[in-house]
């Protein structure tokens, strides 16, 4: 199984790409490929004047039909998801998320925001036409510490994590491959 894994905060550290790393750690060690992108792996001019023709978000988009899942992470931002976020999902095919399952993780100042990925991202996920989004994991900033250089998940957090992970993998096992959406009349040709 291959999943991307997209950090959708523009800033370095992040509380919301440590939700990321945790996940990648723990996908890893269940044998899953993981892909990590984050927004700085794309040139600002090409997000903010929508440059289709960007060969790295052409290359993104084409890692990501590859994949069968993705899991997303953005801070809340004016009670949104972050608008570079947004820069390079406009940039993506119609059909991006086409057959995958997605887990969309969250952090925000305040828990008033929490339903941000409910109301702000998820219809963003449903157009790009996502075959399964996942109850998200949202943290706040107090349960996210920074420890020298790096931010640590607190116990609860690192709990609701690995719970919604193991959602995830098995929502990857049981995902509708593109081959079963071929039409009818070629499944029984195939299987005749
Ligand atoms: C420009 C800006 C706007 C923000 N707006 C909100 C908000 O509306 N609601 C909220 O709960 N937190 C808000 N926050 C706080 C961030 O969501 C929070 O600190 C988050 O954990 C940052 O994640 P990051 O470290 O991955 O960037 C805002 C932060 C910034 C910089």
């Amino acid at each position: 199984m291959r999943v991307i894994s997209l950090a959708g905060s523009p800033q370095v550290p992040s509380r919301s790409a440590a939700l990321l790393h945790q996940s990648q750690r723990w996908l890893q060690q269940q044998g899953v490929e993981v892909i990590a992108y984050t927004l700085r792996d794309f040139a600002a001019d090409d997000l903010l004047y929508a440059n289709f023709n960007s060969p790295d978000i052409k290359a993104f988009a084409a890692q990501l039909a590859l994949a069968d899942g993705l899991l997303i992470a953005t801070p809340v931002y004016k009670a949104s998801f972050s608008g570079a976020l947004k820069t390079l999902l406009d940039l993506l095919p119609e059909r991006a998320l086409d057959h995958k399952v997605v887990l969309p993780l969250a952090t925000g100042g305040s828990l008033g925001h929490m339903l941000a990925v409910d109301y702000a991202l998820k219809p963003v996920l449903a157009a790009l036409k996502a075959q399964e989004v996942l109850h998200g994991v949202f943290a706040d900033d107090s349960q996210i510490l920074l420890s020298g250089e790096q931010f640590t998940l607190s116990a609860p957090v690192s709990t609701r994590l690995e719970q919604a992970l193991e959602s995830f993998y098995w929502a990857l096992g049981r995902r509708k491959s593109p081959a079963l959406n071929l039409p009818s009349t070629l499944l029984t040709q195939q299987t005749a």
